[in-house]
């Protein structure tokens, strides 16, 4: 992805450094392990490669908020999002290992765990696992309504989490569905969500307006991959003015009704921000 670079722990405090003098109130961590395996061990061993970040950006940084994604699929050597059992995805299993993954980054000192594999129950999973350890000060910002999209194309080459077969429709929202959506996004706030999210967010602009006129909780859309390298990629060929056109898809979010906006443009952004004003 232009511009998006994979940080080694030893160069993630100068990262952090840019993102605090940026402005920017919060980070997303993501993972690439050194192994992979069937199980997604390293997803959540205590010296994981998330849970060391964490360890380090809140040491660089105490006051930034520090958001982890909680998924297998970086961590499958198949590259689905929960446990595969007769070539099928095992829904309570993966639900429970997503528990154990949250935990660890709460016990590595994040702020807030995004569960992202959409297996059902894993909020309310989730939620009991963080407050039987008294860990129930840790929000759960779940991936509510997120869509089987072929947007993610980029992240899953940077993140090196395709699926090896088959693709994640059996677990992720097909596109036309708008009360699925808003059932799955009801779902979450009833086992116990602290922020629930639309996924993508420019295709999905409707849903967001729907689900701010319907629930109550704060509302987080991801501007993803594929959205974002659309952008830079008419930007560089001079067909579009990155900029503006990037002002414009943000605002259009904020307008719809998003509370919390996820993007890759959040360093331009806030550049862009601070010269305009
Ligand atoms: C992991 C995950 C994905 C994204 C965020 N978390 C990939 C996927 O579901 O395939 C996509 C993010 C993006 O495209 O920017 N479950
Ligand atoms: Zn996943």
């Amino acid at each position: 992805m232009p511009g998006i670079h994979r940080h080694p722990l030893s160069r993630l405090k100068d990262e952090i450094d840019e993102v605090v003098d940026l402005k920017i109130p919060a980070v997303l961590l993501f993972g690439l392990p050194k192994r992979k395996d069937a199980l997604g061990s390293e997803a959540y061993a205590s010296d994981g490669v998330v849970q060391q970040a964490v360890r380090e950006v809140k040491k660089v940084a105490p006051q930034l908020t520090v958001a982890t994604d909680v998924c297998l699929c970086q961590y499958t050597d198949h590259g689905h999002c929960g446990v595969i059992r007769d070539g099928r995805v095992e829904n309570d299993e993966s639900a429970s290992l997503l528990s154990r993954i949250a935990v660890s980054h709460a016990e590595a000192g994040a702020d807030i765990v995004g569960p992202s594999a959409m297996m059902d129950g894993q909020v309310g999973a989730i939620r009991r696992a963080l407050d039987e350890r008294d860990l129930g000060e840790t929000l759960v910002m779940a991936y509510s309504a997120k869509f089987a999209s072929s947007f993610y194309g980029p992240f899953r080459e940077a993140a090196e989490s395709t699926p090896l077969w088959g693709d994640r429709r059996s677990y992720q929202m097909d596109t036309p569905n708008l009360r699925e959506a808003m059932r799955e996004i009801e779902l979450d706030v009833e086992e116990g969500a602290d922020i629930v999210m639309v996924k993508p967010a420019l295709s999905y602009l409707d849903l967001i307006r729907e689900a701010r006129a319907r629930f109550s909780l704060p509302l987080a859309a991801y501007n993803v991959s594929g959205e974002y390298s659309m952008i830079k990629a008419a930007g560089q060929k001079g067909w579009l003015d990155e900029r503006r056109v990037a002002l414009e898809v943000l605002t259009a979010i904020k307008r719809a009704g998003a509370s919390v906006i996820i993007t890759y443009f959040a360093k331009e952004a806030a550049k862009w921000l601070r010269e305009a004003s």
